[in-house]
Formats: structure tokens, sequence, C-alpha cells
């Protein structure tokens, strides 16, 4: 490695991603994925702290930030623990907390440090001792209060109980018996609380819903969907809602789970602000393929595009053609790719290290068939497997490594069954903001 290429990469690692892209895949600041599934965030001082099971294992898992997008990551949090499914951090008093669910019970850890050294305190069933708990979630009340919320595995009721001044399991205060509901997270705002749940459909996703309450007491009533049905949750599950009080705005923010078949290593995470309507007991989820919020301010943003790279415009083989396109910048798009039929973008700018870019296409059926990109002379990859929402959206965010300088060579095909077509509209770079 030449020197300045050298310094190009630590500084890199040192910046690392810049946006929130929900459904592509995260790496931590060390360059491997996050591995965070089920999690929860906390926010001591100016840090996040983002708890959640490992894929492999279900082994607790922590990672720190201060902008929610750098994640540092700590590693595994207890020794011996796995089999620990939806690991949250109780509000720390003495000693420091984690709760989740172990063969069907609920288990508490204790480490008398933030970071790491966590043992069992204790594994038991709740009152009512008859019930199995599924998933579990936690929730923070003004930042005094915390409590956790538990599924019933075996009797589909949502309870939320409160976690005592000593970190011990406390009290019910209300419960939710309105279907089969699991995966559960409170948000508060304006004096509403409001329970956010999924369907019971195993890792497949499902339009998940929003209960509200005037007092954490209960009685919760409502059941409204948080995003259009059809989007099933943008591909996702929720596990937590994170609440970011700036000094210009409160944001809201939805973190879901965007789990692939198993709940396997190639699972993702979609987080997005939600636009929540107290009076009128709404919560939706604000979606957008790449944002931010700022810590201090509590101010969304959006990355502003640097450069287009139109597919009409680049090095068309096969059958492919250009047709009209009437959602399409340039009102124009690349048809019928596919096995030969291929879009190549020559001349596309890299900045050395990885770097956010997005693929604009269209499929007429996601599950029909899989696009794909050649990097230079890397390997083809599926764009499915950098970002969980591909072919969802006209607009598909990817993290990517491309050599510094005008000189990358990106290739963009689609293999998949009889009547699978693509339409290729361009790629996106975007302004590095730092
Ligand atoms: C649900 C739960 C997940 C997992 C799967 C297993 O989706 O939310 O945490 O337990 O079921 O099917």
């Amino acid at each position: 490695m030449r020197p300045s290429t050298l310094l190009l990469a630590c500084a890199s690692s040192v910046l690392g991603a810049s946006w929130i892209a929900p459904g592509a895949v995260w790496y931590d600041t060390k360059g491997a994925k996050i591995e965070a599934h089920g999690g929860g965030v906390v926010k001591r001082g100016d840090t996040f702290y983002w708890i959640g099971h490992a894929s492999s294992n279900q082994t607790p898992m922590l990672y720190t930030s201060t902008d929610l997008i750098n994640w540092a990551p700590q590693g595994a949090q207890a020794s011996s623990v796995t089999g620990m499914w939806r690991p949250k951090i109780a509000k720390p008093n003495g000693s420091f907390w984690l709760f989740g669910q172990q063969d069907r019970y609920v288990l508490s850890l204790k480490s008398s440090n933030q970071i790491g050294g966590y043992g069992q305190s204790a594994k038991v069933y709740i009152p009512p001792n008859s019930y199995s708990y599924s998933d579990t979630g936690m929730f923070y009340d003004d930042s005094t209060q915390t409590y956790y919320l538990l599924t019933s595995a075996d009797h589909n009721i949502v309870q939320v109980n409160r976690i005592n001044s000593d970190g011990t399991l406390g009290d019910k205060v209300s419960d939710l018996r309105a279907g089969a509901y699991e995966a559960p997270g409170i948000v508060k705002a304006d004096g509403v609380y409001f329970l956010i749940v999924s369907g019971k459909t195993g890792w497949r996703s499902n339009p998940n819903k929003v209960f509200w309450s005037n007092s954490i007491n209960g009685p919760w009533a409502g059941g409204s969907d948080i995003a259009p049905q059809a989007q099933n949750t943008y591909n996702s599950q929720n596990t937590f809602e994170l609440t970011v009080a700036g000094s210009q705005k409160t944001t809201y923010i939805y973190m879901g789970d965007s789990w692939d078949s198993k709940g396997g290593a190639s699972s993702n995470y979609v987080w997005a602000p939600m636009n929540i309507n107290a009076g009128a007991h709404t919560v939706t989820i604000d979606y957008h393929t790449m944002w931010k919020v700022d810590p201090n301010t509590g101010v969304v943003s959006y990355p502003t595009t640097l450069k287009r790279y139109e597919a009409e415009h680049a090095v068309l083989s096969g059958r492919t053609v250009v047709k009209d396109c009437s959602n399409c910048l340039t009102k124009r798009s690349v048809h019928g790719v596919r096995d030969a039929s291929e879009v190549t973008f020559h001349n596309v700018t890299g900045t050395g290290s990885r770097q956010w870019l997005s693929f604009h296409y269209k499929v007429n059926s996601p599950e029909a068939g899989e696009a794909h990109i050649y990097v230079n002379d890397e390997p083809a990859v599926n764009i499915s497997s950098l970002n969980s929402l591909a072919g969802y959206h006209t607009s598909t965010p990817v993290q990517l490594n491309l050599r510094a300088g005008d000189v990358n060579t990106i290739t963009f095909g689609a293999t998949g069954g009889e009547g699978f077509e693509v339409a290729v509209d361009g790629i996106e770079l975007f302004e590095e903001d730092e």
C-alpha cells in the first residue's frame, strides 16, 4: 500500500458511514457487519448504547456511538450466556442490567460495569406463573422509570411490567389483549403512550400496528397500521422505539429487524423517523431510503445528490432497450436487463473507501429474480445481499468499496424466471457531508 492510500483508509475507518439506510448492510467502525438483532438503544451522557443478540448464538452484543451511525463494537457482554433473544439494557441503578428471553423465561443479567462482565441474576416465569414468554421489549418513561414489555407465547397477551429501582422485575401495570401480537415497543409523545407490536408470522414481516393509552397503566386502544399494509412495515418487525430529544426538535425513531428467512446473519435493520399525531392517536413511519438525525438538535436530514449516471447513457448490451419512464429523472430508462443483456457504467467516481451509492431500478416482481452488479473485476453480487429492500423500492442504497477517482466500472445485470423484468434508471452518488 502506498502511504497516501494508507492515510485514506485510516481516515475512512474513523469517519465511516454518514447515513442511516434502512435495510442496507450496516458495518461497525472496524468494518464487520453489525450483529445486534432484536435490540434496543439507551443513551447515557453523549453515548448511545445499542444492545442486541448475535444471529449465530443469541449472545448479547453491545455497540456504542455518539451519532447513531458510526457504531464501535464492544463485543459479547456475557461470557457464557447464549440463546438470549431480544436483549435490552435496563436503566441501571447501582448495577447494570440486561433483560431478555431465554427458553421462554425472563432472563436478567447483571454487571458492575456498563460494558462487559454480565452474569445471570435471575431466570424466572413472572406471575401469572403459567405463562411462558416470547418476544420482549423495554421502555424508558421520561428517563425515570423503566418498563419491561413481554409477550406471552401461549396466551397472546402483551404485558407491561415495572422494573424496580433495584433492577429486579416488578409488577404488571397493564396488558393488551387484542389478538396475536409480539415484538412490543413503546414510545411516549405529547403525554400519550403508543405501544407498537407486530403480528405473529414468525420471521416473515407483517403490517405492524400501534395501540395507544393516556397512561402506562392502560387501557390500550386502537390498532392502526404504522405503514401502508403492502409494505409489510418496510419488510421489518418492530424491536424498539428511540426518542431523540434535541434542542430544536424531538425525533421519534422506529427500530425494526429485517429478518432473513431464519433470523440469520443476513438479517438487517430498518430504522426510520416516525410521524406521531398524539391527538389523532396515529403513528406512521416516515420512510426515506437514507437519512440521519442530529443527536444534539434532533433535526432529521437527507443526502444531496452529487452525480447521477443515467442508464440510457451507459453501455448497453444484448436485448436491452431504452424506453420512456414517467418516474425516472430523465424520463427514460433501460428495459430488458437480464442474462446477457446488461448495462455498464464507466468512469464512476469512487472515494477509495466504503461509500454510499444508490441503484435506481425497478423490477416487476421482487420474488421472481435477482438483480446483481459487478464492480470492476470483482465477482457478481446480488443487490439483495447488500440491502434487504432490494427490488421493493425504486432507489436502493448500498455501501461499496470503489477505487479513488473516476475509474470504476459497474455492470448491472439480472437473472430470473420467465417474465422477470428489470428496468434500470441509473446510479446516484451523494455529497460527502463531513
Ligand atoms: C417471531 C419473533 C422472532 C422469532 C421468530 C421465530 O418473529 O418475533 O423473535 O422468535 O418469531 O419464528
